[in-house]
């Protein structure tokens, strides 16, 4: 099973993927993810790219590419599929993961679109606090942890809060992607593709909505 979960930032792309890997065997790969965990190292890829993430701004094409064609001719990946978060986000980004995938010999089943009101975007984005330790994502608000403080998921008590989710970064972030989207969900529209899920239910329902679309590929 290979699929392409977007959505603009906040969407709910991330807290999705963390449902899905713990009911299907596909390799989740989120471009966003690889950026931070290389910062994080101060990697070469990490300095290229901290100056484009630290802003909201996107991460040159030719990088990206590079990066996801990398891991994608990875043996797990081979085995059990993909799942890529957050990319293609571009549409040079949407061809070269079509030449990839035909050199690789595979192709995408389902393109999932978490649709989401650019309004409602901002408070989760601003929300949002993660857990330092495993990596889980919570909202203040909307998806506290269970025992206020402590990750479900690990127990830890250390969250922080992303870099591009201060308030003065966040629009900027989702006007951006707003641009760059619309040509990609055209392409993948007419290709026929693309299924849209509503983004502004319940995490378990948007997840229910999910599983619908994924039900029916093999
Ligand atoms: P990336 O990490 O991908 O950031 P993003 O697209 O801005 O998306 P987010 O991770 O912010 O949102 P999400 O959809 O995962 O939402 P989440 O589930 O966390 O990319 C970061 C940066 O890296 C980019 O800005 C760019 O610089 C670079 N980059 C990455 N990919 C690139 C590419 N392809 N090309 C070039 N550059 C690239 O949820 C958000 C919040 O809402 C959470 O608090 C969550 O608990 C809450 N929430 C989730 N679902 C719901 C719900 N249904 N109801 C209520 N609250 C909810
Ligand atoms: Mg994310
Ligand atoms: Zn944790």
């Amino acid at each position: 099973m290979n699929i392409l979960l977007m959505g603009l930032p906040g969407a709910g792309k991330g807290t999705q993927s963390e449902h899905i890997v713990k009911d299907y065997p596909v390799i989740h790969i989120a471009t966003g993810d690889i950026f931070r965990e290389a910062i994080k190292n101060e990697t070469p890829l990490g300095l290229k790219a901290k100056s484009y993430t630290d802003h909201g701004n996107l991460v040159p094409d030719d990088v990206t590419n590079a990066i996801v064609r990398e891991r994608l001719e990875k043996d797990d990946v081979k085995t059990n599929g993909f799942m890529l978060d957050g990319y293609p986000r571009t549409s040079v980004q949407a061809q070269a993961l079509d030449q990839n995938l035909a050199e690789l010999n595979t192709q995408i089943d389902a393109v999932i679109y978490i649709d989401v009101d650019p309004e409602v975007l901002k408070d989760r984005l601003s929300g949002r606090i993660i857990c330092r330790n495993c990596g889980a994502t919570y909202h203040r608000i909307y998806n506290p942890p269970k025992v206020d403080g402590v990750c479900d998921n690990c127990g830890s008590t250390d969250f922080y809060q992303r870099e591009d989710d201060k308030p003065e970064k966040v629009a900027h972030r989702i006007n951006l992607q707003m641009e760059s989207i619309r040509p990609i969900l055209d392409y993948y529209e007419e290709r026929g593709l693309l299924h849209k899920i509503n983004g502004q239910q319940d995490i378990e329902d948007v997840y229910r909505d999910v599983r619908d679309i994924l039900a029916t590929i093999k």
